[in-house]
């Protein structure tokens, strides 16, 4: 998988609007780390998106798959989405596509405050806020099987099966003890609706259990999901990892960006540990902003940073995080951060000269 000893391959999919202008940001800031710590990474940048889909007709074929599978150390992914589009063709078919196809089943969503003015809430800071979400990634509702009956008349039926395996469930709560282990971190909350999806959730619970008893060291918890939003905005201290299914970890770790400061530094890694994965920041291709270089590319960055500790390079990714922490500090954000802090937005950077100022402090 590794293309030679020294270097290590990134494909880079910078997608549709935004997706753009924050990947380029993002592999410059890359470069620069990789060229501080000593390490190569080669990137490939490959056209997908709406433009070479509307072009070409073309979406994610076996030839690139095969490529992204066999011959890729790491996909680094923009964003994806276009009014050209609105089917969403293209973007169902390469992003649901290589999660799909890549077996990607882990959603992992760091929630880190960063700085202390940014988060909503009141009273907390750093410490209360710092811990990540284990999403299922490649089953739930989002499985995309259904169908309507009777379809724009007034008897209209619409369908979505939810479908949770015995096997996608223990792997991903696996994946969520196996991780807090690692990192020292002595909490695993589950959270489901048992309550009413008995029969799905009823597995959830079960599986929970079972592999709880390996980890005797480590503390659980167990929480309905309209119960979780609400703890963690009133107890986010109370949390080191949650595990979910895809739709409510869709929800809550968009609730828990929000708490450390918004999509603009919300950083998401697709993985199936041991293959190919694919690092995403969380938020989409933004067409109400495309093309005018104001996009914040923290998110993209600190996606970047989950790939160097995938790659193997933990102490390159810790140290760009207290960059981009430095950056912060030192107020040199784009609108969206300078409205979290409640700061006019006079005076922001655009999405370039954030990059240009993380490389500076990089460079130091
Ligand atoms: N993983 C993905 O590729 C992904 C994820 C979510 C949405 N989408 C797609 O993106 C398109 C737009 O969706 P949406 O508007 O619901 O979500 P979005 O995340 O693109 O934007 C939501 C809001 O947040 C703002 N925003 C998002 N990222 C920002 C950034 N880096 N800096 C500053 N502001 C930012 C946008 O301007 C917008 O007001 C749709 O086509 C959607 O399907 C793709």
């Amino acid at each position: 998988m590794v293309a030679n000893q020294q270097s290590q391959r990134v494909a880079v999919i910078p997608g549709d609007g935004i997706g753009v202008e924050v990947a380029e940001v993002g592999v410059n800031v890359l470069r620069a780390i990789s060229e501080r710590f000593g390490f190569k990474l080669d990137f490939d940048w490959l056209p997908l998106g709406a433009s070479h889909y509307l072009e070409t007709g073309e979406t994610l074929t076996d030839e690139m798959f095969d490529y992204l599978k066999n011959e890729c150390d790491a996909i680094y992914f923009g964003a994806m989405g276009d009014p050209r589009v609105p089917d969403m063709k293209h973007a169902k078919d390469i992003l649901l596509g290589l999660r799909f196809k890549l077996d990607l089943f882990v959603n992992l969503r760091p929630i880190t405050l960063m700085h202390p003015e940014m988060t909503p809430l009141k009273r907390r800071g750093m410490k209360d806020l710092e811990f990540v979400i284990f999403r299922e990634n490649t089953e739930g509702l989002y499985v995309g099987m259904g169908g309507n009956f009777k379809k724009g008349t007034p008897d209209e039926i619409a369908i979505n099966e939810m479908v949770n395996t015995r096997r996608g469930v223990e792997r991903i709560i696996r994946a969520a003890f196996e991780w807090a282990k690692s990192h020292h971190k002595p909490r695993v909350c589950m959270s489901d609706k048992a309550n009413v999806l008995s029969y799905a959730h009823g597995l959830w619970q079960r599986v929970f259990k079972e592999v709880s008893s390996e980890y005797p060291e480590i503390q659980t918890r167990h929480l309905y999901a309209d119960v979780m939003a609400m703890e963690m905005v009133r107890a986010p201290q109370d949390f080191d990892v949650i595990v979910t299914s895809n739709m409510f970890g869709d929800i809550l770790s968009d609730l828990g960006a929000e708490l450390v400061g918004g999509l603009g530094l919300a950083a998401s890694a697709n993985l199936h540990p041991g293959r190919v994965s694919l690092f995403e920041p969380v938020h989409g291709s933004a067409p109400d902003i495309a093309g005018q270089g104001v996009a914040n590319p923290l998110a993209m960055v600190l996606t970047g940073s989950l790939m160097l500790t995938a790659l193997g390079h933990k102490e390159a990714a810790l140290f760009l995080d207290q960059c981009v922490q430095q950056v912060l500090t030192q107020g040199e954000v784009t609108a969206d951060l300078r409205r979290s802090l409640g700061q006019s937005t006079e005076g922001a950077l655009n999405t370039q000269a954030v990059g240009e100022a993380l490389i500076q402090i990089i460079k130091s």
